[in-house]
């Protein structure tokens, strides 16, 4: 945990994933979650405005900075919700397996280093019937915009904190033993394209 981290990364994390379209985007899948859920790479838990209470038991929010951790804290505190912060990365989720009936992935498949054995973690805790729900930013469609995102994403990685711009979402999730049952995905309005490309969506265990 670094000066740039505390002082730059963290608030700029937490207002880049503030702005009106990931809003919306939030607002479309966060109601999916039921039970009990485990959000992978809480943030500063900007989800919970969103969860529908009638549903949801209980959140695990799995956050490795303890910037975000410490950002996540007030929203956490007001929103009424029982959540308890773990802070451990998505490649050690420390739960039971078939423990878990959703997971909430939202903006944060970009940045896991290891992402297969992460979704291998998020199968291991998912019941057999759970939900894997997503919105992701990946990899664009239209070849000059995945052009420019393959040559920035080298230095954008280095100073977004490990977020890729160029990751095929869809086939993370299916090479990690997962089918998607249901994909939406666009440019987000309003957002530069390097950053606007969205999926989402609900995948189970394969
Ligand atoms: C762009 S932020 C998104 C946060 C939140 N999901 C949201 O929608 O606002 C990405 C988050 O992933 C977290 N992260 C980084 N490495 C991770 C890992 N290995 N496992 C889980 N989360 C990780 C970061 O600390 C950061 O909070």
């Amino acid at each position: 945990m670094g000066l740039y981290d505390k002082y730059f990364l963290a608030p700029f994390i937490n207002c880049a994933c503030g702005t009106k379209p990931i809003t919306y985007q939030r607002k479309k899948v966060v109601p999916l979650a039921e039970g009990r859920v485990l959000e992978v790479g809480m943030g500063s838990a900007l989800n919970l405005p969103y969860y529908d209470r009638n549903k949801v038991e209980f959140i695990w929010g799995l956050e490795p900075s303890a910037d975000m951790r410490e950002k996540a804290r007030p929203n956490i505190d007001k929103s009424g919700l029982e959540v308890k912060l773990i802070d451990l990365p998505g490649e050690e989720i420390p739960l039971d397996d078939n423990s878990v009936d959703s997971i909430l992935l939202t903006y944060t498949l970009c940045t896991i280093p290891d992402w297969h054995s992460a979704l291998e973690q998020m199968r291991r805790v998912l019941k057999p019937e759970g939900r894997l729900i997503f919105t992701e930013h990946g990899n664009a469609p239209d070849a000059s915009v995945e052009k420019w995102q393959q040559r920035i994403n080298p230095v954008w990685k280095k100073l977004a904190g490990g977020c890729n711009l160029n990751r095929p979402i869809p086939d993370l999730i299916t090479q990690s033993g997962f089918n998607i049952v249901d994909l939406e995905s666009r440019y987000l309005p309003s957002t530069p394209k390097l950053f606007a490309y969205n999926y989402w969506g609900v995948a189970q265990i394969a």
